[in-house]
């Protein structure tokens, strides 16, 4: 039995997670398969013990896609052991870094039929210069609202990776007994 890992992102750094989540896994001994969630059309959920889906967020939404995904397979979702992580830039504060401080990640837990045994918040990357002129902007100024970077000519990747790996040792524990249900 393998871990099914989905993602759903824009810019890349979700799939990152992902694809680094699967890598600490391995380390523990668990095969995973890592899924873009926008093209998982059939799934061979018999080949999985446990599900992990990240999605980030832009202009204060995930993708319609993910909400479109776990409406379609609630019921599956909610038989296997799961866990949920969103990825945006909110979190690069600490104290915003928790599904319950961080909006996006509050409301979307609240309002899902899926409900994930685990859930993490990770704080995502600003890259300027891969942005068109029209994201720059925006993301700059809510940057100077907020305190944070403003040189576009910067990359800064904010993602804690030892937080990431610590998600995958929880994920590591999650069994079958997870799921009061
Ligand atoms: C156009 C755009 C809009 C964004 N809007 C938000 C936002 O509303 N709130 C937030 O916390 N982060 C926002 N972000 C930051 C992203 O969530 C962050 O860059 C994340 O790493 C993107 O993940 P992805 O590459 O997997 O799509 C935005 C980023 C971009 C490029």
């Amino acid at each position: 039995m393998k871990t099914l890992i989905l993602f759903s992102t824009r810019d890349g750094q979700t799939r990152e997670i992902a694809a680094y989540l699967a890598s600490e896994l391995k380390e523990l001994g668990i095969y995973s398969d890592v899924v873009n969630l926008n093209r998982a059309e059939q799934i061979a959920w018999q080949e999985y013990d446990r599900v992990v889906i990240g999605a980030s967020i832009r202009y204060g939404h995930f993708h319609p896609a993910l909400d479109r995904f776990v409406k379609k397979h609630t019921a599956v979702l909610n038989k296997l052991p799961g866990a949920f992580y969103s990825v945006n830039l909110v979190a690069r504060k600490a104290e915003k870094r928790t599904p319950q401080t961080n909006s996006y990640t509050r409301k979307f837990l609240l309002g899902s039929p899926w409900q994930p045994d685990l859930c993490a918040v990770f704080a995502g990357a600003l890259r300027y210069p891969r942005y068109r002129w029209y994201d720059r902007f925006m993301i700059r100024l809510i940057m100077k609202m907020t305190g944070g970077e403003t040189d576009t000519r910067k990359e800064v990747v904010y993602t804690d990776w030892s937080q990431v790996a610590s998600f995958a040792r929880e994920i590591a524990h999650l069994t079958g007994d997870s799921r009061h249900k």
